[in-house]
Order: structure tokens, then sequence, then C-alpha cells
């Protein structure tokens, strides 16, 4: 008996307490019920039994602390700052880094219909997130002369779309050989009683499990195989939908080699004690992110300064370096790693199998998140950073953290980029709300580089245009302005 036969998985099912699973079974055609056979041989029951019991049907115990201590922040200025730079350099120079893309997510709150690193977030070019993305790679090949290889895990609700966008768009002149995808693992969701729940009579209601399923993801997909095979000791990891993301730093990278560390972080400073991200702290003198949701159970996280500002500085911007073995190491043990829950609308089947979207809230999702890994890291470093180039996160399309908002602080960021390579943004050039700027990262990898370009540009850098990879400029109708030297 395999365990995709029905008998076998009837049994399972009636063992966790689950035969409601096979309600609809007599009224399935063949096709159907075979469907319904693959989605229950990938469910794990016992974790989900255990997090049933554990998050659901008992309410979890609060961790309680009896100190809580802001991080040490390494700051821009550090004196180790060009020591870092250099050790950095000298770590992609040598191929030991690879780039960690997370785009598994459901993308929801944008209202855009496709994965979200297909959003044409360039304003005059149209171009998406994954343009971007493999632009800053291809520059930092040419820079560093080197190869910087593509992960990026996404899941089965977005997994085949994205490839295929990928496909049509030829890897964005990368190398296919140096880009793997893999899928995490969907987990069911649960009823407040702790029953899965159906989607449609033959398929189960399955979410993408959290960004911390990249542990999994990443061995099971064979991504830790490939980058040892490779030589790769450190994954710069990134959000899919932050567009100002520097991929591969080489100061980031530098200072966690410096400190040894196995897993590290980027923070900007929170802008308030209630803005919408995770706060690195120490817990009894561990290593901790306390997501934004739990900010009531631990009031002093919104302790403030006499001037306003967060005590506990350091806001989570969803960038990290995980070194390769750090990775092996929490997937061996990842049964010890931390699952949250959250009450969602779930659509599910009535009684007379038809798919009913809830108006509220009727049951849990399960997801792990990457940043309770670094509670197992040696050293973790925290770099503070300033939101202007480096965190833009898009989450809707207007309004704080959105489309909106990003396009304006990359042309903010342009523009200074522009000025001081002595370029005359003629109109307008303070009102960043009234015109906007693309430069490809493939052209330039940082201001440096792009005061030594600028230089061959052969007419103005307008307000309204952008730079492709190739050292075009185009205008925001999208006509070729003029050609670089
Ligand atoms: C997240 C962080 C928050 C941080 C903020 C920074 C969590 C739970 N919280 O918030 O602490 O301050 O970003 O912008 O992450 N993803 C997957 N698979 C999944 C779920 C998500 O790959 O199963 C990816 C998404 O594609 C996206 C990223 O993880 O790239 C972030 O997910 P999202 O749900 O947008 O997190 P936030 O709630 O915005």
């Amino acid at each position: 008996m395999s365990n995709r036969d029905e008998s076998f998985l009837r049994k399972r099912a009636e063992e966790y307490g689950q035969s409601q699973l096979f309600d609809f079974w007599p009224q399935l055609n063949t096709a159907q019920q075979q469907e319904l056979l693959h989605h229950l041989a990938q469910v794990n029951f016992p974790e989900m039994a255990r997090l049933i019991h554990s998050l659901v049907l008992e309410d979890p115990p609060v961790e309680y602390f009896q100190t809580m201590n802001p991080v040490a922040l390494v700051k821009g200025d550090d004196s180790r700052r060009v020591e870092a730079m250099e050790a950095g350099e000298s770590l992609l120079r040598e191929g030991k880094v690879a780039c960690f893309t997370v785009a598994g997510g459901q993308g929801t709150r944008l209202g855009f219909d496709g994965p979200k690193g297909s959003y044409p977030i360039g304003p005059i070019t149209g171009h998406s997130l994954f343009q971007y993305h493999a632009e800053k790679i291809r520059g930092l090949q040419r820079y560093y002369n080197t190869t910087l290889p593509w992960y990026i895990m996404v899941s089965a609700a977005n997994g085949e779309a994205t490839r295929i966008f990928f496909e049509d768009n030829n890897c964005f002149s990368l190398d296919p050989e140096n880009i793997l995808f893999f899928e995490q693992r969907m987990v069911p969701s649960v009823t407040a009683e702790g029953k899965i729940i159906l989607e449609t009579p033959s398929r189960l209601a399955m979410s993408p499990g959290g960004h911390g399923g990249c542990v999994q993801a990443l061995v099971d997909g064979g991504a830790i195989a490939d980058a040892k095979k490779r030589g790769i000791e450190i994954l710069s990891y990134f959000q899919v939908d932050n567009w100002a993301i520097k991929v591969a730093d080489p100061r980031f990278i530098g200072h966690h080699y410096l400190n040894q560390a196995e897993m590290s972080s980027k923070c900007h400073r929170r802008n308030g004690p209630r803005e919408a991200v995770g706060v690195h702290c120490l817990c009894d003198g561990a290593y901790r992110v306390i997501e934004y949701s739990e900010l009531d159970i631990y009031p002093q996280l919104l302790q403030v300064d006499e001037e306003g500002f967060a005590v506990f500085a350091a806001g989570n911007s969803g960038i990290h370096l995980l070194n390769t073995d750090f990775v092996q190491r929490v997937y061996e043990h990842f049964d010890e790693f931390p699952w949250h829950k959250a009450f969602k609308k779930i659509p599910t089947v009535n009684q007379e199998g038809q798919t009913i979207l809830p108006q509220a809230p009727n049951g849990y999702k399960f997801e792990t998140f990457i940043f309770d890994a670094l509670r197992f890291a040696k050293n973790p470093v925290a770099l503070e950073i300033q939101r202007l180039g480096e965190y833009t996160p898009i989450k809707d399309y207007d309004g704080v953290n959105s489309v909106v908002a990003a396009r304006k602080s990359m042309t903010e960021y342009w523009g200074g980029w522009a000025k001081a390579a002595g370029l005359v943004l003629s109109e307008a050039a303070d009102e960043t709300e009234r015109y906007s700027l693309e430069i490809s990262p493939a052209w330039a990898v940082n201001e440096e580089e792009f005061i030594e370009r600028a230089a061959s540009l052969s007419s103005d850098f307008h307000p309204d245009s952008a730079i492709l990879a190739d050292g075009r400029i185009v205008t925001a109708r999208g006509e070729d302005a003029c050609q670089s030297d």
C-alpha cells in the first residue's frame, strides 16, 4: 500500500481526527479523487497535529522576559567601515556569495494579479521588480568580475507564473544556469476547532507557510547543495518587494564576515513605536525579533526618548545574510523552529460543495518567519541603514510602503546621484512628486560608478527619463532620447 492510496490516507486522516476531508469522496469523479489524494499525500499530519494543539486548541503561552534591551546597531561611520568594505569585496570577487530572494508570498494587499516580482515598478520603463533585481546582479557581476548565482523561492501559488515570466523575459540577460527556482511548502489552514479546511470538495485550503519555510526549501530544493558545489558560503537574502535593496552589499557582507556571524540583518530606525515592522532586540540576552502584531504584549518596545524616537530603534527591514552551513544546521533542527498563527478569511466549501469566501475570518493559517532563525545564530550583526536607497517595501499601491512612495523615494535617491555628477536636472529638481528618474543598476552599480560614467552621456539626463542597462536614455514617452558614447 503506497502513501498515495485512498485506504492509507483515509486511515491517516481518521487517526489525526481529520476524516471530514473525505466528506465529498463519493461525489468525486476519478480525476478529483486523484487530486484530493495528491494533496493529502503532502500533508505532514504529525506536524499539523502539533500546530493545532499548541497554537489553536490551546492558547500558546506568552513568553515573558526578565530583561529586554535594544540591540547594538553597527553605524554607517563604524571604525571598521573600510576594512569591512574590503573584506566584502574580496568575498564577492572570490565567488563566495549568492543572492537569495523570497518571492513565495501571495501579495494580496497590492491587488496585483501576478507574482509580486513581475509588478512593473519602473515609472518610465515599466521594468519589473525582478528585472531590477536581475540588473543589480548583472551590474555586480561586471563590477567585481564574478558570478552571483540567484536562488529564488516561489510557492505553488505563483511558481509557474514566475518561471514563465523569467522565460518570457530571457531571464533578463542572466545565464539561466545561475538561476535556481524552488518551491516552498504549502501548509493547510484549519478551523477554530482544529479541522483542516476544504477549499473545494477535492482540494485543501493551503497557503505558503511563511518565509521561514525557506530553510527547508533551500535544502530540499537543492540550493544549498548547489551553493556548496560552487564554494558559496553566504546568501544575501532579500524580499522581492523591496525595490531599493542593495543586493550582496559588500559593506554588509564584510561586517558579517569580520564578526564571524552566522546570520546578520540590516535595520532601519523605526519612525515611531508603532511602525508596522518587526523590532530587533535582546530578550534575556538572546537575539529576537518581535513582530509588530505582538507589540502590545511587550510595552517596553513602545518606549520613546525625550525627542519622541523609539528607544528600541532597530526596525526589521527583511534584509539578511545567512551562512549556508547555518541554514543546513537550522534545517536539521527545524522541529524547534517557532510557528505563528494568523486568523484569516479562508475560502471554504459549504455542505453543497460550493466554495464560499467568508465575510469575516473563519480559520487559521500557520507560518514561520526567517528572522526567528536569528535566535539560533552566533554573533549576529545588526547594521544600521538609511531608508533612502536601501528600503522601499511595496505593500500597497498608495500610502505608506507603496508603489507611489517607492517611486518618489527612488527618484530622490537617483536625483542625488545626478546632482553629485554635476548633471542639471533643469525642471522641478527638488519636487520629486512631479517627475521620475530611473537608472539601471546594470549600468551603474553605485553613485561612484555613476559619476564616472555620467561623463560619457552625450545628452542631458532630463527629469522623466531613464538610463537603461546599455546606457541609452529613454523618456517618459518611451522614446529614445539619445545614446551614450
Ligand atoms: C515583513 C516582516 C516585518 C518587516 C517587513 C519589512 C514578516 C512576517 N514580517 O512584513 O517584520 O518589518 O516585512 O518590509 O515577514 N514570503 C514568502 N513566502 C511566504 C510569505 C512571504 O516568500 O510564505 C515573502 C513575500 O513574497 C515577501 C516577503 O516574504 O517578499 C515579506 O512578506 P510579507 O507578507 O509582505 O511581510 P510583511 O507583513 O510585509
